[in-house]
């Protein structure tokens, strides 16, 4: 069996840049980690289709794969043992996941407005953003309320919010992080799980994890680092640009399932105008060495060299 190689490497999107920090993954946060959410696709019928048996086959039989899992786990599991073969494919996402955490957002204009700041400088001073981008800052801040949930170094709460979207034409809204944190409270591979490194006090997230009824059509807040080429937005594509998503929060229309958190601000074109410029400058490209950009090429036998 092969996996489908990757000839050309896709662009890099947000959604992965930064997930290092997400305590959440997916939009209904149905895994808890990078590692485990990374299992996911290799199994996934609509994705590589495959089994953790037939994985972990194509790295026994590969020489370059299996020297390279034996540097860092050991000899590959009998195929006859359930647990063995658990505990090596989350190996897998493990080390997929050591992969990404490579993948971390550069810094954008914005982040050399805030080291001006902190360095004392003047908060008119326009070197980093200009003058529409630094409106869109205040409104973003202020009175668009954006930082209710897009906050901290990632503009990210990591929470669930229902922010009243509708599910594209003659599809079924979504019940969100309601089915979302039944999934990963049973998900044998979450962070209390068999396979987890983490101690219990590791996995507070896990264990304080919010339940109500709020949750019905709640999806988890994204980062809004590096926008600009990861059209469309939202959960289900529903908007094809920023304008658009703009444009929903100015609305803030009833939920079709749940209640809409977000009450309309009525703002006017050039404050939507103002918002959009600042989401831009918050563009930046990967504080990723181009090397761990390229495809690898052989797998390098005897060791991995980081
Ligand atoms: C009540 C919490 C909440 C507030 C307030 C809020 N957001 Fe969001 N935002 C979310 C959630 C949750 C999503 C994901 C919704 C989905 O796609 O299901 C989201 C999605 C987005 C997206 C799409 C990102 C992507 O990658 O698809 C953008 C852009 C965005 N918000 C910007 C803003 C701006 C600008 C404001 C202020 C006008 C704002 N948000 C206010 C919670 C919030």
């Amino acid at each position: 069996m092969r996996l489908t190689r990757v000839t050309r490497w896709p662009t890099i999107r947000a959604s992965i840049v930064g997930s290092a920090w997400s305590p959440w993954l997916y939009w209904d946060g149905r895994k808890d980690s990078q590692w485990s959410q990374a299992l996911a696709p290799l199994e996934d019928p609509n994705e590589h289709g495959a089994n953790r048996v037939q994985i972990l086959g194509l790295i026994a039989s590969d020489p370059g794969y299996r020297a390279a899992y034996e540097t860092l786990f050991g000899a590959p599991p009998d195929l006859l043992d359930e647990q063995g073969i658990d505990q090596a494919f989350a190996n897998v996402g493990k080390a997929i996941a050591a992969y990404e955490r490579l993948l971390v957002p550069g810094l954008s204009r914005f982040d050399g407005y805030v080291a001006h700041l902190e360095s004392g400088g003047d908060y008119r001073e326009q070197s980093h953003l200009n003058a529409l981008e630094l409106r869109g800052l205040r409104l973003f801040m202020g009175e668009a309320r954006c930082t209710e949930c897009h906050n901290g170094p990632l503009f990210t709460n990591n929470e669930f919010h229902n922010t009243g979207l509708l599910p594209p034409s003659g599809e079924l809204p979504d019940r969100g992080r309601i089915d979302g944190v039944r999934s990963v409270t049973a998900d044998p591979f979450n962070c209390l799980g068999r396979s987890s490194e983490a101690t219990a006090s590791d996995c507070a997230e896990l264990t304080f994890v919010r339940t109500g009824i709020e949750l019905l059509g709640a999806t988890r807040t994204p980062s809004l680092r590096g926008l600009v080429n990861t059209a469309p937005y939202q959960s289900r594509g529903q908007h094809s640009t920023l304008t658009e998503v703009l444009e929903h929060y100015n609305r803030a229309p009833l939920a079709m399932i749940g209640h809409n958190e977000a009450t309309p601000l009525n703002l006017s074109r050039r404050e939507l105008r103002q918002l959009e410029a600042f989401l831009v400058s918050l563009d930046a490209t990967a504080a990723t060495e181009s090397r761990w950009l390229e495809p690898p090429g052989e797998i390098p036998t005897g060791g991995i060299t980081p």
